[in-house]
C-alpha cells in the first residue's frame, strides 16, 4: 500500500490523487482520499484503480488539505467498505495505513468492545483505538501517542482531525514514509516519487516517529515525546524518468533500457584506471567472509541465484541463497563468519527487512544491493551496492534483474582479484560485448512476438527448463510468464522433469528449453527430446555456437558465466506479448504489488 498528504494552499484533491497514480506499483486494488475544509472532511473511496477513483472525487469540494491512500489488501476483501481513509465511530478522526497491526484483535477486544466497526480491517481498530482515549480525556495528539506504544507491528500513518484543522498527525515504524517541504505548504508519501511534482526537498523519518505535520512548520518528535533535527535531502530523480513517453507500457521501456543500464554500471564502477572498483570495506567484509548468505524475495532471488555461481566461481567463496520469507523463520545453521547480501529491487521489501533486522542484532554485517538510494535495506544494512537502473515501474521485474546480476558480477570478479584469484577474462569487456546483445536482441521484438504466438497463444500452461545457469534464468522466465499472462508456468531443471513432472507433459505442451551452456548442451537437448515424445512443442533459445538443427532463436555468443543477462531478455519479450496477446494489464498484473512492505 501507499499513502500522500497534503496541507498547504493549493486545493489538495489533485495532488493526491496524482501522488497515489505515482504510488499505484504499492497496490491498486482500491484507493480513497480524505480532505479538510471548513465544512468538515470529505472522504471518496472506491474499489480498482486510481482512475476509478478519479470519476467518484466530487469535483466541487475543494479543501487545502487531505490525505490518500492505494491498497494492496492483506486484511479483508478489496471493497470500498475496506478501502482506506477510515473514520471514527463520530467522524471526528480519520486515519490512512500502509503496514499490518499485528495485535489488532488483541487490541478491539482489550479496548473496542462497545464499539460497532464498518470494514474488516486493522487500520479501523487503530483510528476507533484513538477515540476511544480522546473520549477519555486526551488531546488527539496524546491519545494518537498512546494508541502507537500499544500497537504492535508495521505502520506509516496520516491521521485527520476536524478539531485540529491545520495539522496532519503522521507516524512510521517499519513501513517506509517521508515528509516533503515546500513553499507554503508540506506534504507526506510512502515513496519521494509520488511527491516529485510539487517538491524534490524530503525529510526521512525514523521508526516509531511521529510528526506534526502543519502548512509552515513540521515537527518530528519520538514516541517519547523528544524533538528531533533532521535535514532535508534532495531526491535525486529525474521526474522524465517516470514517465513512460512513447512506449505502450512500462515493461517494454524498461525491457529496452537494458542495454543503457548495463553500460551505466560499467561506468559507475569504473576507477580511473580504468579497472573495475567496490568500495574497499565491502571488498574487506567479502574477503573476511567465510560464507555469503543470499537473501531476497521474487525476481530478487532468481538474481541471486545466478549471483551464487558468479561468487562461487570466480570468487571461491561459497554462497547460499535463501527465500526472505523462509530465512525469516527457519533460519539455517550459520557458518562462523558468515556474510548477509540482500538484494532488493525497491530496498523495502517487508520480508527480506525483517531478516536484516535480525542477522543485525545477531552482530553480522550485511550488504544491499539495490535499485533505491536511501531505501530501508540500503540505510540499515552496513554497506550498498547500487543498481543505477533508474525507477523501475512495471510490476514485473526486467532492468533490475539483469542490474542486479551485472552488479554481483564485478562484486565477484573484484573479490576474487582481492582474494588473489586471476580471472581468465576481462569483466568490462564482456559485459560490453553484452550490452550490445542485448541491443541486438530488443531489435528482435517482432520475432519474441512470433514466438508467443506460435507456442503460448492458447495454451493453458508451460515449462521452461534449463541446466546449471540456464536453470535459474528458466525460474525466472517462468515467473514472468505467469505474473503477466497469468499462464501457469513453472521452471525446472532439465533432468529433474521426468522424476514427476513430465506427467503433465501433453500434446502440445509448450517447453521453453535453454541451451546456453557448452557442458550441457547435449543433456539439456536429450531432455527436450524426453517431452517432445510425449507430445511437448519445443522452443529452444539457444547461444551461437551451440546451436542445433530446428532451434527456435539463437541469441548471440557471451562470456559463459554471463549468459542470464542476454538468455533472459528473449524472455521478457515473450511474456510481454503473451500478456498483450490476452488483453492482460501488463504493468499492473491482478493481485500483485512492485514493492510489498508487509510480512
Ligand atoms: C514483489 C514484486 C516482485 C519482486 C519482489 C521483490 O513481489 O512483485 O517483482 O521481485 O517483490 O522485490 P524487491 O524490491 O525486494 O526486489
Amino acid at each position: 500500500c501507499g499513502i500522500v498528504g497534503y496541507i498547504g494552499n493549493n486545493d489538495s484533491k489533485e495532488i493526491l490523487v496524482k501522488g497515489l497514480e505515482k504510488l499505484e506499483y504499492r497496490g491498486y486494488d482500491s484507493a480513497g482520499i480524505a480532505v479538510m475544509n471548513a465544512d468538515g472532511v470529505h472522504v471518496f473511496k472506491e474499489k480498482g484503480r486510481i482512475a476509478d477513483l478519479r470519476m467518484v472525487v466530487d469535483a466541487d469540494v475543494s479543501a487545502n488539505m487531505g490525505i490518500g491512500h492505494t491498497r494492496w489488501a492483506t486484511h479483508g476483501v478489496p471493497s470500498v467498505v475496506n478501502a482506506h481513509p477510515h473514520q471514527s465511530t463520530t467522524e471526528r478522526l480519520t486515519l490512512v495505513h500502509n503496514g499490518v497491526i499485528e495485535n489488532y484483535e488483541l487490541l478491539k477486544d482489550e479496548y473496542l468492545m462497545d464499539v460497532a466497526l464498518k470494514s474488516e480491517t486493522d487500520t479501523e481498530v487503530v483510528v476507533q483505538l484513538i477515540e476511544v482515549f480522546m473520549k477519555e480525556g486526551l488531546e488527539v495528539e496524546e491519545a494518537f501517542r498512546k494508541t502507537l506504544k500499544l500497537v504492535h507491528g508495521s505502520y506509516a500513518f496520516a491521521l485527520l482531525d476536524t478539531e485540529t484543522p491545520d495539522t496532519i498527525f503522521v507516524a512510521k515504524n517499519k513501513s517506509p514514509l517521508l515528509v516533503g517541504l515546500g513553499e507554503g505548504f508540506n506534504v507526506v508519501a510512502s515513496d519521494a516519487m509520488a511527491m516529485l511534482q510539487v517538491t524534490n526537498q524530503f525529510v526521512e523519518l525514523m521508526d516509531k516517529e511521529m510528526v506534526i505535520v502543519k502548512q509552515n512548520e513540521v515537527t518530528i518528535v519520538t514516541l517519547e515525546g523528544e524533538t528531533m533535527n533532521r535535514a532535508p535531502f534532495t531526491a535525486e530523480i529525474d521526474a522524465s524518468d517516470i514517465e513512460k513517453g512513447t512506449y505502450a507500457h512500462y515493461m517494454l521501456k524498461e525491457i529496452d533500457e537494458q542495454p543503457l543500464v548495463t553500460r551505466k554500471i560499467i561506468q559507475e564502477y569504473r576507477a580511473e584506471d580504468g579497472s573495475l572498483h567496490v568500495d574497499e570495506e565491502i571488498v574487506a567484509a567479502m574477503k573476511e567472509s567465510d560464507r555469503v548468505y543470499i537473501v531476497a524475495a521474487g525476481t530478487s532471488y532468481h538474481a541471486g541465484l545466478v549471483g551464487k555461481q558468479l561468487i562461487e566461481k570466480m570468487a571461491k567463496i561459497p554462497v547460499e541463497v535463501h527465500i526472505a520469507s523462509e530465512f525469516g523463520y527457519n533460519m539455517p545453521l550459520l557458518s562462523e563468519k558468515p556474510l548477509f547480501i540482500f538484494i532488493s529491487q525497491s530496498g523495502e521489501t517487508a520480508d527480506s527487512r525483517a531478516v536484516l533486522v535480525n542477522v543485525k542484532a545477531m552482530g553480522y554485517k550485511a550488504l544491499t544491493v539495490t535499485n533505491v538510494p536511501g531505501s530501508t535495506l540500503s540505510r540499515e544494512a552496513d554497506y550498498t551496492l547500487l543498481l543505477h537502473a533508474g525507477p523501475e515501474i512495471a510490476v514485473a521485474s526486467t532492468k533490475a534483474y539483469t542490474a542486479q546480476i551485472a552488479v554481483l558480477s564485478i562484486l565477484a570478479a573484484v573479490t576474487a582479484e582481492a582474494r588473489g584469484f586471476a580471472l581468465e577474462f576481462d569483466l568490462t569487456k564482456e559485459l560490453g560485448i553484452i550490452a550490445n546483445a542485448m541491443e541486438a536482441l530488443c531489435d528482435e521484438k517482432d520475432e519474441f512476438e512470433q514466438i508467443a504466438r506460435d507456442f503460448l497463444a492458447d495454451t493453458r500452461n508451460a515449462f521452461f527448463i534449463g541446466r546449471g545457469i540456464d536453470y535459474y534464468v528458466g525460474l525466472e522466465g517462468s515467473l514472468k510468464l505467469k505474473e503477466i499472462s497469468y499462464i501457469q508456468a513453472e521452471g525446472f531443471a532439465g533432468g529433474e522433469l521426468k522424476h514427476g513432472t513430465i506427467a503433465l507433459i501433453e500434446d502440445g505442451t509448450p517447453i521453453i528449453a535453454l541451451a546456453t551452456q557448452e557442458s550441457v548442451n547435449l543433456s539439456i537437448r536429450g531432455n527436450v527430446k524426453e517431452v517432445v515424445a510425449r507430445g511437448a512443442n519445443p522452443c529452444i533459445i539457444s547461444m551461437k555456437g551451440l546451436e542445433m538443427n530446428g532451434d527456435t532463436f539463437v541469441i548471440p555468443e557471451v562470456h559463459e558465466l554471463l549468459t542470464p543477462l542476454i538468455s533472459v531478455v528473449p524472455l521478457q519479450l515473450i511474456s510481454y506479448y503473451a500478456a498483450l496477446h490476452r488483453g492482460c494489464d501488463v504493468d499492473k498484473p491482478r493481485n500483485l504489488a512492485k514493492s510489498v512492505t508487509v510480512e
